[in-house]
């Protein structure tokens, strides 16, 4: 399932971040790329351990613990810390999939990787090219989203981003490890959650909601792993 979130980030905030990322000391993008992705990779990365990398990936984190669609589509049990990218001057990252599985620097705990996001930081004017394209059951998606808004996708995916060829365009991208580790299992969860929230709204006392309620959690409980 391919799930946008707008405005994850308002237009002044947007601005507030971008100034970090203009402002911080970036460095060649290949020295976290994976052995396959390594030749395909052609971007500027700001270092894991850069305070601005730090302080903005927190903020991400905040937001998303407050950002209830992300939860119900993601059903999140660790979410990686967020990383900012760089492309321009022909930058790009040809055809890849992402790691499965990735340390948690500083724990000795491990992620696997089931969702993948990106969150746009430039609007689509500022740049010409870098859509993320990813290959899914659907066909090729291309994605180029208003600064703020975010992209959820299955990290099995095989994606890139395409050259960007004139401006800048800054991103962050992370990892999550959901609860629910099948993507077709989420997406019904998902699926279930939305209508039950949109029946509450217009039916709230419905005896029956108790009972579909009861489902969403028994099927959570069925499929979860915590
Ligand atoms: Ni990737």
């Amino acid at each position: 399932m391919l799930l946008q979130i707008p405005q994850i980030f308002s237009p002044d905030e947007v601005g507030e971040i971008r100034a970090a990322l203009e402002a911080a000391d970036w460095e060649d993008g290949r020295v976290t790329a994976g052995h396959r992705a390594v030749g395909v990779k052609k971007n500027l990365q700001l270092p894991e351990t850069d305070p601005a990398t730090r302080a903005l990936g927190d903020r991400i984190l905040d937001r998303l613990a407050r950002t209830p669609l992300f939860i119900a589509a993601a059903l999140p049990q660790k979410v990686y810390p967020p990383r900012f990218n760089r492309y321009e001057g022909g930058g790009t990252y040809g055809n890849h999939v992402d790691n499965a599985i990735f340390p948690i620097p500083g724990t000795p705990l491990k992620l696997r990787t089931d969702l993948s996001t990106t969150i746009f930081f430039s609007d689509p004017d500022d740049y010409e090219g870098g859509e993320l394209v990813i290959e899914d059951t659907f066909g090729e998606q291309r994605i180029k989203l208003s600064a703020g808004d975010m992209i959820l996708y299955p990290s099995s995916s095989v994606h890139r981003v395409n050259p960007v060829t004139r401006g800048t365009r800054f991103a962050s991208f992370f990892f999550t490890q959901s609860m629910i580790r099948d993507d077709q299992q989420r997406r019904i969860l998902f699926e279930l959650d939305c209508a039950i929230q949109a029946l509450t709204a217009d039916h709230a006392g419905h005896d029956a909601l108790d009972n579909l309620s009861n489902v969403y959690h028994n099927l959570l409980r069925q499929w979860a792993e915590t």
